[in-house]
């Protein structure tokens, strides 16, 4: 249709037809809803009746074709006016194919490869019939004790940002309209819900403004340059007000100053909840506030449907906000093509072809071995594929490796670590529990030590339950649970050689693993083809390239630790530990126990000297800086090549290094690269205390390194 069109079917439309589209519902509430009779239930306690549900504009969380078929065709027939249904899931890290969860795929600083995940999962979810997933979440996070970091892709908005655009692009495509294998995707939650106080899952967010656009604004409104057809409000307030009623965020940054006019959808009853906050006196009074913020579907909640026609005959509301949130939602089904073809994509054949075949499981492994990281290696990896190994731990049997939102990924069809091992290791390998996530019997210690006394090396699989991070899996103590500490001590003191593996949706604190270990690999929750891909790092068929997105505390009493922090006015001098009088703890060192963009790799890569092509710089002469990388190692390996600046003064204070480039480089053992950044006038911009964004002639600091620590460092001046 074209834009006439939609206009003129909106003028056909009642004010209920219209308020209906700006519902959303779970597919379930759609059954039975032929009479009113048949509702019951959560329908009737929310006073929908069934023309609200036969006029409702979208459903959440029904997926296969069939099924959706069935639903669309059945809608149609009983759609006045001919409008189609939205399909909308969360397809978060894969649909059936399930990959590493998003902080996983963060740390693999793999951006083709996160577009393709994403290209994968639309491919899948749009064959099973959904039109729009609920993704890219581009959080940014600081706090591990919040259990949906496993959703983000970490603490740098820079990152974060490069990580929204890759994974739009691999959703979205180039052509919504004619590539019926793709969906339209949503960036959520806007905004700052990664920044909860406490950690605590939708607590209150509170940042000053300057801190929220110079930090955590930045990936959403890449989501949305990179063209993302879709926003989701955030459950928490910001500055006081809840996003789903916030028309500073929505209108005043969402709408006028970014110019999105795509469809903003509320949060699960993030509508409703506005009364549970303080912010609404009632349904009534939430409705007003959300349509004012211009939230054009109202998730699961009856707020709108209840309210809206009465606010609008009252003169409180006019009909034009409600016309514009209509208009927005029936042109992202025009943009689907659903008016021409309400079932798009849904087809049970394709679907039967396309989910979980071969070449997207084989995407998944590679995604899962570039996301784990080496935490730290004495030697004991790569294991010796003729070695006797016991494999010991809760990871050692069938727990869940897919995580968190694994959308219908089947955790039992996951390549679990053992078996991948059985098949790779041409040694003896034992393998016993030890004890389960966080419970241990003495059989169980017994059995594992017995294990352990026969083996040339031990591993050791161990990490959080699947359930433990998440959306409400926020967690006070962020270390391994006790049960799994005490089964290291005691495998520790057989005096062996011992390689853990962690599956975990959070940075740990990982004392008693990391001291006690003589190697530790990362693996998060790696999905489909984990074990495949673990068991192959562990022997060295493939090589660690991941890189933390996000820092390792040293306690959670740190927590929020993150590496582009500001030196304050009492810097602590490491050098000077006794110094009283100095930002320090008295229990603690400063530093994180591992820093944002560190990994280990089985090759050796060393560093040249720094050469910048200028001390000098201006708008119209950016500067290059170079260096030298070599793999002195024995193995091919890839190395991400990280470029760090510190403006040294800024009108406010800026922070002691922020990631401004990186590139990835693939080296043959004794192969040398050059790698060289260009440092523009752009990215020296920031934040003024009065908002306006822009760069300050003046000292900056450069460095280029393997991490966000160790690095080389230069000097320059932007003139
Ligand atoms: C959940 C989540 C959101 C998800 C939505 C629909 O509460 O906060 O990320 O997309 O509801 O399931």
């Amino acid at each position: 249709m074209d834009q006439k069109q939609i206009t003129d079917l909106i003028q056909q439309m009642t004010l209920e037809e219209k308020v209906a589209q700006l519902l959303q519902l779970t597919a379930d509430l759609h059954e039975g809803t032929q009479d009113q009779s048949q509702i019951t239930g959560p329908m009737e306690e929310m006073g929908i009746t069934g023309e609200m549900v036969r006029a409702s504009g979208s459903v959440l969380g029904l997926s296969g074709a069939s099924s959706i078929i069935d639903l669309q065709q059945e809608y149609m027939k009983n759609s006045r006016l001919g409008i189609p249904l939205l399909f909308m899931a969360d397809v978060i890290h894969g649909f059936k194919t399930i990959f590493p969860i998003p902080l996983a795929i963060g740390c693999s600083w793999d951006l083709q490869l996160a577009e393709k995940s994403a290209e994968i999962a639309a491919r899948e979810s749009a064959a099973a019939g959904i039109h729009v997933t609920f993704s890219p979440m581009v959080d940014l996070v600081r706090d591990p004790r919040w259990g949906r970091v496993m959703e983000t892709t970490g603490e740098d908005p820079y990152l974060n940002s490069l990580f929204a655009r890759a994974f739009v692009r691999g959703y979205q495509g180039s052509n919504l309209s004619e590539d019926k294998e793709r969906l339209a995707a949503c960036v959520k939650h806007f905004a700052a819900y990664g920044a909860p106080e406490g950690g605590r899952d939708y607590n209150t967010v509170n940042m000053s403004e300057r801190q929220l656009r110079e930090t955590y604004l930045p990936a959403y409104k890449a989501a949305l340059d990179e063209g993302c057809e879709m926003i989701m409000a955030s459950f928490n307030t910001v500055d006081g007000i809840p996003a789903s009623g916030n028309e500073k965020l929505m209108r005043g940054v969402l709408r006028d100053e970014w110019n999105f006019d795509g469809v903003l959808i509320s949060d699960w009853a993030s509508v409703r909840e506005m009364v549970a906050h303080g912010a609404a006196e009632d349904d009534c009074e939430a409705a007003y506030r959300a349509i004012r913020a211009g939230v054009d579907i109202e998730m699961m909640t009856p707020c709108y449907v209840q309210h809206l026609p009465e606010l609008i005959q009252s003169g409180r509301v006019s009909e034009a906000l409600i016309d514009e949130a209509v208009l927005r939602i029936l042109q992202l089904k025009n943009k689907l093509g659903l008016f021409e073809d309400p079932l798009r994509g849904a087809d049970p054949a394709r679907e039967s072809e396309v989910l979980f075949c071969a070449q997207h499981r084989e995407a998944a492994y590679d995604l899962a071995v570039k996301s784990s990281v080496l935490l730290k290696n004495n030697g004991v990896l790569p294991l010796d594929p003729e070695a006797d190994i016991a494999l010991i731990g809760p990871y050692a049997g069938q727990e869940d490796i897919l995580g968190w939102w694994a959308c219908v990924g089947v955790k039992e069809d996951a390549v679990q670590l053992g078996s991948a091992m059985q098949e790779r290791l041409h040694g003896k390998l034992t393998i016993a529990e030890g004890c389960g996530i966080d419970t241990m019997t003495p059989d169980q210690l017994q059995k594992a030590v017995d294990a352990a006394r026969k083996a040339d090396v031990i591993v050791l699989a161990l990490g959080e339950a699947a359930d433990m991070s998440g959306e409400g899996g926020s967690r006070t103590d962020i270390k391994l649970p006790k049960a799994q500490l005490e089964l290291v001590k005691e495998i520790r003191k057989l005096g062996k050689p011992v390689a853990a593996v962690l599956f975990n949706g959070r940075p740990l604190d990982l004392h008693g693993v990391l001291d006690e270990a003589d190697a530790v690999l990362e693996a998060w929750f790696p999905g489909s083809e984990g074990g495949a891909a673990i068991a192959d790092l562990l022997i060295g068929k493939a090589n660690p390239s991941g890189r933390l997105a996000m820092s390792f505390p040293q306690s959670v009493g740190q927590v929020p630790v993150y590496y582009n922090t500001y030196n304050t006015g009492r810097p602590m001098d490491p050098s000077k530990t006794d110094e009283r009088y100095v930002s320090k703890y008295l229990d603690s060192p400063n530093e994180p126990l591992l820093p944002f963009g560190f990994g280990l790799s089985y090759s050796d890569f060393t560093y040249g000297e720094l050469s910048l092509t200028s001390h000098e710089m201006s708008a119209e002469q950016p500067l290059k800086v170079s260096v030298t990388v070599t793999n002195t190692g024995t193995r091919t390996g890839i190395e991400t090549v990280q470029l760090y600046i510190r403006d040294i003064t800024g009108e406010v204070v800026r922070p002691l290094r922020e990631l401004k480039g990186f590139e990835q480089i693939k080296l043959e053992p004794g192969e040398s690269r050059t790698v060289t950044f260009t440092v523009s006038e752009e990215m020296l911009r920031y934040y003024h205390s009065d908002l306006s964004y822009s760069s300050d002639p003046g000292r900056f600091h450069v460095f280029v390194g393997p991490n966000s620590r160790d690095t080389l460092q230069g000097s320059f001046e932007l003139v």
